[in-house]
């Protein structure tokens, strides 16, 4: 049985969320709000617990997770060295949307890292986050709250409809404030490496550290060959279940727009929708507005709920509206590329006769 831990008049009764930590110390698996996605919890030091939420997910074993601290004097006790400069990110961005990746300590179980030599670490900013991770005592591994490869979790409600019955504990920390998974950078190299772009824009990292690597595979283009550095980047992420979603690139060259591929698409009798900015001239047919192009942020907030929605509502193309890839824009643009599966404009007509099942 799930315990739902619910708000009354938007404040969250104290002791059920130390109840809920306290769970966790044993071995109880908690699904709970950040300010990037909602997050699905056990205590990071053991491996039993790690291995349940593996299995609820039905993540691929070798993925590691992110693990939870509330203190960043935590780290030390996960890590074998901090480097300089990952101090100074600490120091700057903790608690927040940063995710730092560094060679991992004996105490870490091999659950957590998927068998890597490296733990993946991060402070949330979020209230209800740190009152659970200090309530645990122990730091708290979590992956996004989504079945491996869905689209994140940002509402308690989303959290419920797919986790209800699969976890002891499910906290209402309402809407998160950011909506995309933090930014991991790889910490144990010369110079920093982006592995995944998330809610710390790149731009505000340079301010404080200079120039980092951005590995090819964090724009989210391309299926990734070879061995990745993460392993998330290999595998399919962030996709509807029914729905196709297609990616317009902003300048694309080639292939229909937007309006023109809703046409075709309803002239052959499929459902569609548009998933767009505020300043997209678009009139028929169903246009959800994500924000305006000059605030990603808003953009970024509502993508994943949106997915979802239009996902539960069945319909059988999603087109996406690219945007400018400044700031959380490049996050956004990672989580749009990899819920196309890299299928844009071009793949059209493919993509008609693989649903309507005429192999062209
Ligand atoms: O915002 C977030 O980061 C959310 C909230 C709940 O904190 N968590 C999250 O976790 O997005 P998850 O498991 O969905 O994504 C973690 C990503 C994966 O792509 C994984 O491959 C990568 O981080 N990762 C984790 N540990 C790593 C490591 N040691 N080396 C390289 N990549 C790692
Ligand atoms: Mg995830």
């Amino acid at each position: 049985m799930t315990i739902l831990v619910r708000r009354t008049k938007g404040k969250l009764p104290a002791n059920k969320i130390r109840a809920a930590g306290e769970a966790i110390g044993k071995g109880r698996i908690v699904v709970f709000p950040t300010e990037t996605v909602y997050g699905i919890g056990g205590d990071a030091l053991d491996k039993d617990a790690v291995r349940s939420i593996f299995r609820i997910k039905g993540r691929p074993p070798d993925n590691p997770v992110i693990v939870h601290v509330a203190h960043a004097s935590d780290v030390r006790l996960l890590v074998s060295e901090i480097p300089a400069t990952a101090r100074i990110l600490m120091e700057t961005f903790w608690p927040g949307p940063l995710t730092l990746v560094m060679k991992k300590s004996e105490a870490v179980p091999n659950a957590v890292t998927g068998g890597l030599g490296t733990v993946s670490v991060r402070m949330p900013a979020n209230s209800v986050a740190l009152s659970l991770i200090k309530a645990a005592g122990t730091p708290v591994a979590a992956p996004s709250a989504n079945l491996s490869g869905r689209p994140s979790i940002t509402t308690f409600g989303e959290a419920v409809a797919e986790l209800d019955g699969r976890v002891d504990f499910i906290i209402d920390g309402g809407k998160c404030r950011i909506g995309v998974e933090s930014t991991v950078l790889d910490m144990t190299r010369k110079l920093p490496l982006l592995l995944r772009p998330g809610g710390l824009p790149v731009e505000e990292i340079e301010r404080v550290i200079g120039g980092i690597d951005i590995h090819p595979a964090a724009s989210g283009r391309g299926k990734f060959r070879g061995r990745a550095p993460s392993p998330g980047m290999k595998y399919r992420h962030y996709s509807p279940v029914h729905s196709s979603v297609i990616l317009f690139e902003k300048g694309q060259a080639s292939g229909p727009s937007i309006a023109e591929a809703r046409d075709r698409l309803l002239s052959s009798g499929f459902t569609v929708a548009m998933l767009v900015t505020d300043e997209a001239r678009l009139r028929k047919g169903v246009v959800v507005r994500l924000g305006s192009s000059k605030e990603p942020e808003r953009i970024a907030k509502g993508l994943f709920s949106a997915l979802r929605r239009l996902d539960r509502s069945r319909v059988d193309f999603i087109l996406a509206e690219g945007i400018d890839e400044k700031g959380i824009g490049l996050a956004v643009m990672n989580r749009l590329r990899r819920a196309s599966g890299g299928n844009g404009p071009e793949e059209l007509e493919n993509l008609i006769a693989l649903k309507t099942g005429t192999q062209r």
